[in-house]
């Protein structure tokens, strides 16, 4: 990485190019217009599979990639990482036909009933086991949303709950398996993968490196914020944040830019999501410079999250400047409109190149 001029207040950095290990891009005109934000942006990304329908086979997965690579802007390169959806009823044999495309590289543990689109998630752990024993057996890597779904935990308890009850018991079961504990949220979370081996790793969102819950909620309450995991209090952003800057190769960028429309966001019951991809790499070197870390970013951002995956680092790098630029108050959205993080807001960090 190179941070120019050798003074205090870098005005230019130049890094390898980042890759973005958990994104939702939807389908159809959604994707078309959301794409660009983060093909613009990242190298690879991991594409979740909850759409409507959600991707619970391998033909499913590998159709909704062509319809990414067709949606590409020609001449842009931008590699979708692909993930299965895993449901209570899934098969062995299609974890393997899935591994063997060369192309998945990952299944999705949604709780049923935890988040969008998730009422297909498992809900009963105990009857994927026999995946999970073959998924260790492969290497291939468990993305969990880790948030227990029952209506009766607090809402800003079921990260912890979920990874006592449930994940930890998975660990202990399968001490080989690669997990990703997704958009990780809270001290206990950190703890959790601090804990834990090298085949154990977290993802970090940039909305819960900048909020905390007031954002949401004091003085009106906010729906662009409100997303799950749930924004929590202070010393959880605290905590992440530190984890973030640590340089452990066991924390990774992922963003969790999750776009609804702004209809289905302002509403009496509205969606959970973050549309961070266009303010995304921006905002996670701000936070870094702003905790005096802008050295770790590089790993966090381009390098951990490759190696965790067992993929190359990217060749390409990016160049950021301190040129501020405003925020859009909202983007196309096939027909509608979405909202990004930080609407309307000054930036310091601008992307000037990939090279
Ligand atoms: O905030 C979220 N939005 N969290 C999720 O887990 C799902 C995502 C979405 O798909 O909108
Ligand atoms: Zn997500």
């Amino acid at each position: 990485m190179h941070v120019s001029p050798n003074s205090s207040e870098p005005k230019s950095l130049t890094l390898t190019q980042p890759d973005d290990w958990h994104l939702h891009l939807r389908d159809g005109a959604y994707l078309q217009s959301v794409l660009i934000h983060s093909a613009s942006r990242f190298a690879r990304a991991i594409i979740m599979p909850n759409l409507k329908p959600p991707l619970v086979n391998t033909k499913q997965v590998l159709y909704y990639r062509q319809q990414i690579l067709a949606a590409l802007p020609a001449g842009l390169p931008f590699e979708p990482l692909m993930v299965l959806y895993l449901t209570d009823i899934i098969t062995v044999q299609e974890i393997i036909t899935a591994a063997t495309t060369g192309l998945i590289y990952g299944v999705k543990l949604y709780p049923a009933g935890a988040t969008t689109n998730s009422a297909f998630g498992v809900s009963n752990l105990n009857s994927i086991y026999h995946v999970l024993a073959k998924l260790e057996h492969l290497g291939m890597p468990l993305l969990v949303h880790a948030e227990t779904a029952s209506s009766t935990a607090d809402i800003f308890d079921r990260e912890a709950i979920f990874i006592n009850e449930y994940l930890l018991p998975i660990t202990q079961r399968f001490p080989g398996l690669k997990i990703v504990v997704e958009h990780i949220t809270t001290q206990e979370a950190v703890q959790f993968i601090l804990d834990t081996p090298a085949n154990i790793a977290a993802t970090i969102t940039v909305h819960h490196l900048l909020y905390n819950r007031n954002a949401m909620l004091a003085g009106g309450i906010r729906p662009h914020f409100y997303c799950l995991p749930i924004l929590k209090r202070e010393q959880h952003r605290h905590a992440l944040v530190q984890a973030a800057i640590s340089g452990n190769p066991k924390f990774f960028l992922g963003t969790d830019s999750a776009p609804h429309a702004v209809v289905a966001k302002e509403s009496s019951c509205g969606c959970a999501g973050c549309f961070s991809a266009p303010v995304a790499i921006e905002s996670y070197t701000e936070v870094f410079e702003k905790a005096g870390a802008l050295d770790k970013l590089e790993g966090f951002a381009a390098h951990y999250g490759p190696d965790f995956y067992g993929l190359p680092r990217n060749q390409q790098r990016i160049t950021l400047v301190k040129q501020p630029w405003q925020v859009p108050m909202s983007y196309a959205f096939g027909d509608q409109k979405v909202i990004p993080l930080r609407a309307g807001e000054t930036i310091t960090w601008q992307i000037i190149d990939s090279i």
